[in-house]
């Protein structure tokens, strides 16, 4: 099946993040979703067939469900809409592009738990704490924990992997009106889309916002509350004690173990059987989130 690795609009080049195409347009910015997926933060070599579709329409779905809640940086998805020469694109960009606000990005990466796992898991192991919050003891792996934990991290460069920091040392990069802000406001959307989540038979375990000051107002950016951006579990499959299965990335982990890859990169070629199953991962997620079915031509 095809997958968009890369797109090149107009001769114009995007910056590249690991996921995604950002063209420049001065105010505004044309996100485009591509194909790519990466794993331990390498990129594959190849793609999943549509997985680019579905995180912006995931996205999307979450940004008309907040839209009542919070400023975010959307400004229309519908190709027909965007500048020239982006508008005559619809076979790069359909279901995978978002003309957004150009925010500055505030310098950390807001993490909410609800559960304990990844590097939670680890780190309460050792002190009972994550990114320094005291936890009761005795709770097991992948428990629901009594109330969500704001645990920020930094961002990391390129290539290098984030780090968890304690919400003082938020307050020192980003100061402490936009530190309280986005800390209260990313637990309140947590815990409403947690609930809705929840009633369509997916946990959301754990999620990463990111926030950005767009005309002197902080505002939510970038992709929200995807299978890439956070952790989320089937509801029939929970119990708490042991790993839980996750909704995406589950074989291509799986078969990067299977084959020892070095984490330190390059990415591989996934096998098609895997590229796959993933995007029906992908896709199961979408529709079970939306309660949609997934059809955007491809
Ligand atoms: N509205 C916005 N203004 C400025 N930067 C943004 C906005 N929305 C998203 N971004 C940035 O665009 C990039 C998205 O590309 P992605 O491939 O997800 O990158 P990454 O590899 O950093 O996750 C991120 O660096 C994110 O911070
Ligand atoms: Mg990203």
């Amino acid at each position: 099946m095809d997958t968009v690795l890369q797109t090149a609009i107009a001769g114009k080049q995007p910056s590249r993040g690991k996921v995604r195409d950002i063209y420049d347009l001065g105010d505004k910015l044309l996100i485009v979703a591509t194909d790519r997926i990466s794993a331990f933060d390498v990129i594959m070599a190849n793609g999943i067939p549509c997985k680019g579709i579905v995180l912006t329409q995931i996205s999307r779905f979450w940004f008309d469900f907040l839209a009542g809640d919070v400023e975010h940086h959307l400004i229309t998805a519908e190709v027909a809409d965007f500048p020239q020469p982006f508008c005559d694109c619809g076979k790069q960009l359909t279901g995978r592009s978002m003309l957004v606000k150009k925010a500055e990005p505030l310098a950390v990466e807001c993490v909410v738990r609800g559960y304990l796992a990844g590097s939670g898991w680890k780190e309460y192991q050792t002190n009972q704490t994550i990114c320094g919050v005291e936890l009761p003891a005795g709770l097991k792996q992948c428990q629901k924990l009594p109330e969500p934990v704001f645990t920020p991290a930094t961002k990391a460069e390129f290539g290098q992997h984030d780090e968890n920091i304690g919400f003082q040392q938020c307050v020192e990069i980003i100061g402490q009106e936009a530190a309280n802000y986005v800390r209260d406001k990313s637990i309140e959307i947590f815990q409403k889309a947690g609930g809705f989540a929840e009633s369509k038979g997916i946990i959301l375990a754990d999620t990463k916002f990111e926030w950005g000051i767009a005309d002197s107002k902080i505002i939510l950016i970038d992709e929200v509350l995807t299978p890439d951006s956070s952790r989320f579990w089937p509801a029939d499959d929970y119990q708490s004690g042991r790993d839980q299965e996750s909704f995406d990335k589950q074989f291509v982990r799986n078969y990067l173990e299977s084959i020892n890859f070095d984490k330190s990169g390059p990415g591989v070629v996934l096998p098609d059987d895997i590229a796959a199953r993933t995007s029906a991962k992908y896709i199961e997620c979408y529709e079970r989130l939306t309660g949609k079915k997934f059809k955007v031509g491809c």
